[in-house]
């Protein structure tokens, strides 16, 4: 009898620490949220606001400022989803039908009025999908590019953070925002496959499984850098090495 009652004991006790477990990640991952979620509403508005500067002047606009904008609303459409911010959610999709239509003064607007409010958290599955599928794909990967041709520099600062010689310095709080960012792109980007990736089913599912596993070491990742100052270091730079090889595993077999 006693047995029992110590296995039955034993086994609430799994069940309760699980249960905590995943009660402690939720409410981490909807303060990562946030934290992304504050660092791009200041990226769209800054980009927003040079735009619609430029269109006043008639001057020419660089698609490669145009897409990081379009990639940076469906983050921000996501998390507030994630986030329980429905209001985030429903101006960072009329801020991408705005780009579509071209009006930056808009988009500008909606933008300047943006705010993160999170509420009950909800998932990320159903994902919006407010462009054509290839332009979908595209505005999912353009954040990724250099700062300097209008992205977000986050496939640099990855290689920058695992690169043998002089590597960047792996802060908690910046890798906690690309962690963020990059899971949520690639949950976006496993419902994209390009052409390439449609040939045949099975490449279809390999399109799927590198995304959605560049999703999963994001979310690991994310949940690491939240501890901050006692964050392992060689932990985070391990699930940085093994993000950038699922990156460049799709990139070689369908982009290149
Ligand atoms: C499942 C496949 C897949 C995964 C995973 C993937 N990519 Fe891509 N990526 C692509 C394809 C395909 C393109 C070309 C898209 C196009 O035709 O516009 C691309 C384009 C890019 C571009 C160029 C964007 C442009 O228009 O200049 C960058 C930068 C990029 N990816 C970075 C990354 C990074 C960083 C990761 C990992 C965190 C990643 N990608 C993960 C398939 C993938």
């Amino acid at each position: 009898m006693r047995w029992v009652a110590l296995c039955c004991l034993f086994s609430g006790l799994v069940a309760y620490l699980a249960a905590t477990a995943q009660a402690d990640n939720a409410a981490t991952a909807a303060d990562s949220y946030k934290k992304a979620a504050e660092a791009d509403v200041k990226f769209l508005q800054t980009r927003l606001a040079e735009l619609a500067q430029k269109q006043a002047a008639g001057e020419n606009l660089l698609q490669g400022h145009i897409k990081p904008a379009l990639g940076v609303a469906l983050l921000l459409a996501a998390y507030g989803q994630a986030m329980g911010d429905n209001t985030l959610r429903g101006e960072a999709l009329k801020i991408i039908d705005a780009i579509q239509a071209k009006k930056f003064a808009d988009a500008n607007t909606l933008a300047k009025n943006l705010a993160v409010k999170p509420g009950q958290p909800g998932k990320l599955d159903a994902l919006p999908k407010p462009l054509p599928p290839d332009a979908m794909l595209e505005a999912v990967m353009n954040p990724y590019r250099l700062t300097k041709v209008g992205g977000l520099n986050i496939e640099k600062d990855i290689r920058d953070m695992i690169k043998g010689n002089n590597p960047l310095k792996i802060e908690p709080a910046a890798v906690e925002v690309l962690a963020v960012r990059t899971a949520v792109l690639s949950a976006y980007a496993s419902h994209y496959p390009n052409p390439e990736a449609q040939k045949t089913p099975a490449d279809k599912k390999q399109w799927e499984k590198w995304s959605l596993e560049a999703m999963e070491l994001s979310q690991q990742l994310a949940a690491e850098a939240t501890k901050g100052s006692t964050a392992d270091t060689m932990k985070m730079k391990k699930l940085l090495t093994e993000i950038n090889n699922t990156c460049n595993h799709c990139h070689e077999k369908y982009r290149d």
